[in-house]
């Protein structure tokens, strides 16, 4: 990783508001800002419209103000367990194509590096340090993850020519995605987040970077008018087709199949590489560690449609229904997956 940053930084698991690591600015800017209970923080703040913790406010502060994008950038946004470890696979691959040909099957940096090291995080790794990184010699073409909604984005990556890609998953999923997660990562000090309480707080808008519509919505209207700057992608049409979603996710990013690379079959075996089921088992993500400390095998679970109706009852998925019809309501934004069998 050609990021420099200074180790004493390390974001840590702890979690709770650890604050010596926050600059007077950021200690400040909290006091006035509306606070919930958090996940796997004691306190969320609402912080330009969206919900997040201490420590993210400091990055995304610092995002904005520093990072200068290139028109070769691209940048993979989600909103949290909605596909992003997937998607950070999927571009990774596409995009070092002539670096990392697919067909070598023993070397790629995929068998041996979990994605979010591979695609860092702006605000968990890129600028989660006081100090500034030294961009300069990031691998070109640069990728980038974040979970910052579309208006709060550094300017640059608005108005650059880079590109943007965002995947949503349907939110019944995503809840519980979340919640099993949340509960698996917090630090011990804080309680275990019972179902109903996420839910409640889950439907109030109320988790990391929502409300979760209008993190949506911020890019989907975004892709409906630049749908050359942002893709929007569905996890669950992606599950249902990957091979064609690769086709145009691969054009949208400037790097598509040769005639030659479809006929040897590289689609399908990019595909593969960065399939849920080859990625759970690498001894990478088995063992190894990542975002914030954070073990690797716990962004391995499932990857099931659906499997939201083992976790909500009839009543909560009824009011889940409900928030989504209000608040997607004339947007064109819909889900598929959300229907119990
Ligand atoms: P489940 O908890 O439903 O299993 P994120 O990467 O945004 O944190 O999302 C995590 C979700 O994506 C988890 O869903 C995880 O199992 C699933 N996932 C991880 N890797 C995947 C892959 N390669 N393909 C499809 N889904 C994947």
């Amino acid at each position: 990783m050609a990021i420099t940053q200074s180790p004493k930084k390390q974001s840590t698991a702890e979690g709770a508001e650890d604050d010596q690591d926050l600059s007077n600015e950021c200690k400040e800017l909290i006091l006035s800002l509306p606070k919930e209970k958090g996940w796997r923080t004691r306190h969320i703040y609402l912080f330009q419209g969206f919900w997040c913790q201490p420590k993210e406010i400091q990055s995304v502060l610092s995002f904005q103000r520093h990072f200068q994008a290139q028109d070769s950038d691209i940048v993979l946004s989600t909103i949290p367990k909605s596909g992003t470890t997937w998607l950070k696979a999927l571009a990774f691959a596409i995009a070092n194509r002539d670096k990392h040909p697919i067909s070598q099957k023993k070397s790629h940096p995929l068998l041996t590096s979990n994605p979010h090291d591979l695609v860092p995080f702006f605000e968990y790794k890129v600028y989660a340090s006081n100090d500034l990184p030294d961009l300069s010699k990031f691998p070109q073409p640069r990728i980038f993850g974040t979970h910052i909604p579309f208006p709060a984005l550094a300017e640059p990556v608005k108005s650059s020519q880079c590109k943007i890609v965002y995947i949503c998953r349907n939110p019944f999923d995503t809840f519980v995605s979340s919640w099993i997660y949340l509960n698996k990562v917090k630090p011990d000090s804080l309680p275990v987040l019972q179902l109903e309480e996420a839910f409640e707080m889950y439907c109030n808008g109320a988790m990391g970077y929502g409300p979760f519509w209008n993190h949506m919505l911020g890019y989907w209207n975004e892709s409906l008018k630049r749908p050359d700057k942002v893709m929007f992608l569905k996890y669950e049409e992606m599950k249902a087709d990957i091979v064609s979603h690769l086709k145009k996710l691969a054009i949208f990013l400037g790097y598509p199949f040769s005639v030659q690379e479809e006929k040897d079959g590289v689609v399908e075996d990019l595909a593969e590489l960065c399939s849920f089921e080859k990625m759970k088992e690498l001894e990478v993500n088995k063992s190894g560690k990542s975002i914030m400390n954070f073990e690797n095998k716990n962004l391995f679970r499932k990857a099931e449609i659906g499997d939201w109706v083992n976790y909500l009852s009839p009543p909560m998925a009824e009011r889940l229904s409900k928030v989504l019809e209000e608040k997607l309501s004339g947007s064109g934004l819909t889900f598929k997956a959300a229907k119990r069998a």
